[in-house]
């Protein structure tokens, strides 16, 4: 329950966050155990996720989160352990800065990692949620999906789809008590960070820690908006680029030029 004004509380909530072996899925789990929610945490990476669910006090299932089998293992699991589900957070992500040069089975797997497996969760919960009183659905996007990555055109395209789905979900469903949040933030110091290639500008805009993407994220659910934006400056970026499209492509080429010299 959350109430205007009040920090809010979790307790008897029931919260599934998929990538969160680590880096900003593992910060916003670790968000809602310390707000009394009971958590169920998923990666691929089995030992580092065990290691974490241990050190903050959730309980771990390793899987894939993106496929429609490892999906409904995963909701299925969570139902068994929490006695249902009041919050998804698809969190898992790849890619990065790769371009024209990415493969079929690289497109294929950033789409099914970044899109579809909101797609499938969404397609289990959302209609049993319209039936029960509500729930909370959330999405790691990223700017990359209101802006664009420089150098990433499978990331910037499957976080735009993400983007667009969970806008898509707020419309269509807000008003049967499902509330959506599209966590949109630019640089952020996690293993996915830290191993792409080309992290200047992102570098230069303010590089953050995780738990300071999940403290955007419970500001966001206490106020009721939709985006989570922990570099306020994305809004502004993202107004230009509606506004002066043109000229906002104009300069995001001369970032491209800048990187490539
Ligand atoms: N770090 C940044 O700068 C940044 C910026 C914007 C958005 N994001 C997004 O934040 C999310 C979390 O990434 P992070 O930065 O914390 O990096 P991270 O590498 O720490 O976390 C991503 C996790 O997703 C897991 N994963 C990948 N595919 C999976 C699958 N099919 N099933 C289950 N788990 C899977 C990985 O094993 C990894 O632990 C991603 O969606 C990413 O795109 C990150």
């Amino acid at each position: 329950m959350v109430i205007p004004g009040e920090p809010s509380s979790f307790a008897g909530q029931r919260v599934v966050v998929t990538g969160a072996a680590g880096g900003i899925g593992a910060a916003i789990a670790a968000g809602f155990v310390a707000r009394g929610a009971s958590v169920v945490i998923n990666d691929l990476d089995h030992d580092r996720l065990q290691r974490t669910a241990e050190e903050i006090g959730a309980v771990a299932f390793a899987g894939d989160a993106a496929g429609a089998e490892g999906v409904a293992a995963l909701v299925a699991a969570a139902d068994a352990e929490l006695g249902g589900i009041d919050c998804w957070v698809a969190n898992a992500g790849v890619g990065g800065p790769v371009g024209l040069q990415l493969d079929e089975p690289g497109w294929d797997l950033t789409w099914q990692v970044n899109t579809m497996a909101h797609v499938r969760a969404a397609q289990l919960l959302v209609p049993r949620w319209s039936q029960t009183g509500g729930g909370r659905f959330v999405v790691t996007a990223s700017a990359a999906g209101l802006l664009t990555l420089l150098g990433g055109a499978a990331y910037s395209v499957t976080k735009h789809a993400a983007v667009a789905f969970a806008e898509w979900l707020q419309l269509t469903y807000a008003h049967r008590g499902i509330s959506v949040h599209a966590i949109c933030p630019q640089g952020v110091d996690t293993a996915l960070f830290r191993s792409s290639e080309g992290r200047e500008v992102m570098e230069a805009e303010g590089v953050l820690q995780p738990v300071q993407v999940a403290d955007a994220l419970f500001a966001a659910i206490e106020s009721g908006q939709f985006f989570v934006l922990p570099h306020p400056q994305v809004a502004d970026y993202y107004v230009t680029r509606a506004t002066h499209p043109d000229k906002w492509l104009a300069g995001m080429n001369k970032l491209q030029q800048r990187s490539e010299a």
